[in-house]
């Protein structure tokens, strides 16, 4: 998995739990060494297994469930981290229905030229469809089984337009989103 990710996720604890939860967390994990810190600031590739090992001792040592974690990444993923690293996927946006449908070519895109050090992405892969006025039926599809996270995901682009948003997992590779009017006062926009 590519090391954003993994860096989303560290900034995120940092940002919102402090710096002290994050050296626990990391500790726990076995990353506390700056060398292997260091390599995912070089751009290296970050396993999906660490990654679900960090994300267990981060819901053990902030005693947060699986789906609470998910839902604060998701949130700091599109409200602050990608805005900030990937503007060019933010540019022409209209809506969150917008970036939802566009969601399978921008994971495409975006793992479409790997560097030499970094393994072949393998995007997760989306397929809406559209099941009445502001409903949709999402197949999700990823070996790494992350639906969680795209769950969370989904919240933060609700958060982010200013959307409400309602998600109903079916399986471990659907959900049925239903989206309403934005509000007009707040959002991050
Ligand atoms: C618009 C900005 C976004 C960018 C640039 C982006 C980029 C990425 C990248 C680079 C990865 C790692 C893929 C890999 O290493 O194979 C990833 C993973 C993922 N993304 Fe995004 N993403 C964005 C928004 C979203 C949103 C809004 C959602 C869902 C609503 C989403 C769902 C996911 C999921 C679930 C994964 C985990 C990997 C998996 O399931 O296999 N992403 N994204």
């Amino acid at each position: 998995m590519r090391a954003q990710i993994f860096l989303c996720l560290t900034e995120m604890v940092r940002e919102k739990f402090g710096k002290e939860k994050l050296g626990l967390i990391l500790d726990a994990s076995g990353l506390s060494d700056s060398k292997v810190y260091m390599r995912y600031f070089n751009g290296f590739d970050f396993s999906d297994e660490k990654f679900f090992d960090l994300v267990r001792n981060l819901c053990r040592i902030l005693n947060i469930t699986k789906e609470q974690a998910a839902d604060t990444f998701g949130e700091y993923w599109v409200c602050v981290y990608a805005s900030r690293e990937y503007p060019q996927y933010y540019q022409n946006l209209k809506s969150a229905e917008d970036l939802l449908i566009k969601l399978d070519s921008i994971h495409q895109d975006v793992t479409a030229n790997s560097p030499s050090n970094i393994e072949a992405a393998l995007p997760p892969r989306f397929d809406v469809k559209s099941t009445g006025k502001n409903a949709f039926r999402v197949h999700y599809k990823s070996k790494r089984g992350m639906i969680d996270f795209y769950i969370g995901l989904v919240k933060g682009v609700g958060v982010y337009f200013n959307t409400p948003v309602e998600v109903r997992k079916l399986s471990e590779e659907e959900v049925d989103i239903r989206l309403g009017t934005p509000d007009a006062e707040q959002g991050r926009r």
